[in-house]
């Protein structure tokens, strides 16, 4: 079976990089889960953002085929370093190209590309939570203060 996928393909496969969770309710942490109908499988890929919005971590676990764990585990590499807007430009395309990926394994890719858009939304939309429970928190603050006085 594995003559059919290309070196890189099998490389990254019995040597993912990445493979993992980290802690889905940290604040720093990003989530994406995502499944491909056409096949079933699914992918997680998870990243840790430090405070100048740099992904400072990838982790992923993915159940499906051999292209899509190559896809994946190359994704964690190229992601890590990156801003969250470079990130969130890459391309599936870019991906199947360095694997060598045929077209019928095409959307083994996009697995990935959706995977890490899907981790930076969970990312964007915690913090956009946090920020929003703090502004409420200081103007129910502001409130008791005005009421003391
Ligand atoms: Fe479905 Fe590869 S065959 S992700």
């Amino acid at each position: 079976i594995t003559r059919n996928y290309h070196e890189k393909v099998i490389s990254h496969y019995e040597k993912p990089r990445n493979v993992g969770s980290l802690p889905k309710d940290d604040i720093d942490v990003g989530t994406g889960l995502v499944g491909a109908p056409a096949c079933g499988d699914v992918m997680k890929l998870q990243i840790r953002v430090d405070e100048n919005g740099i992904i400072k971590e990838a982790k992923f676990k993915t159940f499906g085929c051999g292209s899509a764990i190559a896809s994946s585990s190359y994704m964690t590499e190229l992601v890590m370093g990156r801003s969250l807007e470079d990130a969130s430009k890459i391309k599936n395309t870019e991906i199947a190209k360095e694997l060598c990926l045929p077209p019928v394994k095409l959307h083994c890719s996009m697995l990935a590309e959706d995977a890490i858009r899907s981790a930076i939304r969970d990312y964007r939309s915690k913090r956009a939570r946090l920020s929003q429970a703090a502004a409420a928190a200081e103007a129910s603050a502001t409130a008791t203060a005005a009421a003391q006085v």
